[in-house]
C-alpha cells in the first residue's frame, strides 16, 4: 500500500451525514495518528516543492490561505513548514476590522467568506488549502479573495476530492487532491 492509499484507508465515511444523500468523508482520523498526519503533510510538502513551485516558475510560497474550518487545521502547518504566512479565511462577520468580501453559492441560497484587509501584498504567491472540495464554490470564493488583495493563486491544495462534482474547474488555477473519493 502506498502512503496515499494508506491514508485514504484511514478516512472516516458517513453515509446520510449531514443530510441524507451526502457522504461525508472525514479526514479526522489521520490527525489521531501521529505518523498518518505527519506522512500526509510530508507528502504536501514534497506536492508543493517538486510540482506546485516548478510549475508555476514561483522560488517560494508566500502565503498560505486556509479555509473555515477544517483548512485552519492544515494551513498553519504548512505555512510554518515553508516560511510562509498563514490567513484565514472565515465565515462573514467572524473577523475584525476591515474585511475584504466574496459571496459563493451554496446547496440552499449564498454565503460570504471575508479576509481581513491587507492579509497579502500584491504579487504575493497564495496556496489555497482545505480538506475537502465538492462544487468548489467556497474555494472559488477564496481565490476570489487573493485575487482582490493582488495575491497570485498558484494552486488550490485539498486531502480528498470529489472528482464526480467536477469543482476544480470553478477555479482560476491548478488544483491537487491527494486522495479521491467516490
Ligand atoms: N463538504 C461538502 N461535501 C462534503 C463531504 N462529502 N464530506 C465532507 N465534507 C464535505
Amino acid at each position: 500500500m502506498n502512503d496515499v492509499e494508506y491514508l485514504k484507508s484511514l478516512l472516516g465515511v458517513y453515509p446520510d451525514f449531514p443530510k441524507k444523500g451526502v457522504v461525508f468523508q472525514d479526514f479526522i482520523p489521520i490527525m489521531r495518528d501521529p505518523v498518518a498526519f505527519e506522512t500526509l503533510i510530508t507528502h504536501f510538502m514534497h506536492h508543493i516543492t517538486s510540482h506546485t513551485l516548478r510549475n508555476s516558475q514561483s522560488s517560494k510560497i508566500d502565503v498560505v490561505v486556509g479555509l473555515d474550518a477544517r483548512g485552519f487545521l492544515l494551513g498553519p502547518i504548512l505555512a510554518l513548514r515553508l516560511g510562509a504566512a498563514f490567513v484565514p479565511v472565515r465565515k462573514q462577520g467572524k473577523l475584525p476590522g476591515k474585511c475584504t468580501t466574496a459571496s459563493f453559492e451554496k446547496e440552499y441560497g449564498t454565503d460570504s467568506f471575508e479576509m481581513q484587509s491587507d492579509s497579502i501584498k500584491p504579487g504575493q504567491t497564495v496556496v489555497v488549502i482545505d480538506d475537502l472540495i465538492a462544487t468548489g464554490g467556497s474555494a472559488k470564493a477564496a481565490g476570489e479573495l487573493v485575487a482582490k488583495q493582488g495575491g497570485k493563486t498558484i494552486e488550490y491544495l485539498f486531502v480528498i476530492g470529489l472528482p464526480f462534482l467536477n469543482g476544480h474547474e470553478k477555479l482560476d488555477a491548478p488544483s491537487y487532491s491527494m486522495i479521491q473519493a467516490s
